[in-house]
């Protein structure tokens, strides 16, 4: 293997699919090899989560990444000079060191994603093998199921409706690419519906349809509806998935839910959430109560956790620490794992480990700013996540993501398995 310290690092700023700014770094290792990540940035965030680290003021909507670049350029570059590429942990570790805060609001977790993942591509790099094999190793692998946005909603469509994501999770199929036509079918029967009911008015954030409805259970119906017309079982071919987000409308106990024109407390919205379980195909809900609201997310962990998937995404902010206690509370069964959550590689591997210690399931996710980077695709597969959210089924931001992992199947040949298969 060729050398593999780190020579160069650099940081430039790119372009996420929101038109905002993020942070780009690019890492040369002494043997030749390179590696370059993008780092994503959410809308509907964790109050736990690292630091997104933006320049404020009026320029680019405050959203500027020239601090983040300094500090890249200045602090972090000549800190990591000369180390290890392949010592993950070391390079994680010295960017913690040096951030020294809780939230990492002095480098920004933007920064050091950014960093940590090219790093990672660039050690990978060196070792002449894709992402994905480099970090698994011998270990076998799973494809992991996806789960698909078909309507977007809450933050990423400007509250038109409440709940943030109505997704698909094409159950009955056996391969990834399989389970990628099951879901263009019922994304393209979906956008058929809302065109003939006069509501299709272009896509959200991920690129699912604009959720045109009066109700959150109108956007359910018509999710129910659009896997019947492609000819699929809701339940047994897709199972429906929600990703609440109900942190980004509750908070301290009290739901405002806009489009019913309700306020709900705690136990409403177990209320309000169990009816839809028992009404509807749905087999996987994400943050179903706020971020501050542990008792009734226990409530609703209790009644549902035998018979569906409960994730965590702003309740546990892709932390083992939170993961761990939530745990031991008997709060979720599942975790969301967002590598700029966490703000390091190393700390996205240590809440991946913390969730399957559990006994949880694990999905890797992309955020709703997202650009061409693939690297969580290679997460998921290489660290045998089980489950990949990265949006919906439209736009290239996504669409690099699913169709990478079709890549990745295709080099597992016989050896590829679908996870939940
Ligand atoms: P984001 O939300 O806008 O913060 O990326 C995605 C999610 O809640 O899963
Ligand atoms: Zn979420």
């Amino acid at each position: 293997m060729a050398s593999t310290k780190i020579t160069q690092l650099a940081g430039r700023r790119v372009w996420d699919s929101r038109g905002r700014p993020t942070v780009e770094a690019e890492v040369m290792l002494s043997g030749g090899a390179t590696g370059r990540a993008i780092a994503p940035a959410g809308a509907s965030r964790g109050m736990h989560e690292a630091i997104d680290l933006r320049d404020g003021g009026d320029d680019l909507g405050g959203f500027g990444v020239e601090t983040a670049l300094d500090n890249l350029a200045d602090r972090i570059a000549p800190r990591l000079n000369g180390m290890e590429a392949t010592d993950q942990e070391d390079i994680d570790l010295a960017m913690i060191d040096l951030d020294d805060t809780d939230t990492k609001s002095k480098l920004g977790g933007n920064t050091m994603i950014a960093v940590s993942m090219a790093v990672l591509h660039a050690a990978a790099a060196a070792h002449r093998l894709p992402l994905w094999r480099y970090l698994a190793g011998d270990a076998e692998v799973r494809i992991p199921m996806p789960e698909i946005q078909i309507f977007g909603g809450g933050a990423h469509a400007g509250g038109r409706v409440d709940i943030q994501d109505f997704m698909a999770i094409p159950i009955g199929a056996e391969s990834f690419d399989e389970a990628m036509e099951m879901v263009a079918e019922v994304y393209i029967s979906a956008g058929r519906l809302m065109s003939e009911s006069g509501k299709l008015a272009g896509v959200a954030d991920e690129g699912g349809w604009w959720p045109e409805f009066d109700t959150n259970e109108d956007a359910l119906d018509m999710l129910v509806r659009a896997i019947e017309a492609a000819d699929m079982i809701p339940g047994e071919d897709i199972g429906i998935s929600l990703d609440i987000a109900a942190s980004e409308f509750g908070k301290l106990g009290r739901y405002t839910l806009g489009l019913e024109k309700r306020e709900l407390d705690g136990g409403g919205m177990v209320d309000l959430l169990s009816s839809w379980v028992d009404r509807y195909p749905i087999v996987s809900i994400e943050d179903p109560l706020g971020e501050d609201d542990p008792d009734p997310f226990r409530i609703f962990t209790q009644r549902y956790s035998d018979s569906i998937q409960i994730i965590g995404d702003d309740f546990l902010v892709t932390s083992a620490e939170r993961i761990a206690r939530a745990a031991d509370a008997g709060i979720c069964n599942s975790a969301l794992i967002k590598p700029n959550q966490a703000g390091t590689v190393t700390e996205t591997r240590a809440a991946l480990d913390a969730a399957r210690n559990s006994g949880w399931a694990t999905v890797v996710s992309a955020r709703s700013g997202e650009t061409e980077d693939v690297t969580i695709a290679h997460l998921a597969v290489g660290w045998d996540a089980g489950q990949l959210k990265v949006g919906s089924f439209a736009r290239s931001e996504r669409m690099a993501k699913w169709n990478e992992v079709l890549r990745i199947e295709e080099a597992l040949g016989d050896r590829a398995q679908l996870a939940g298969t």
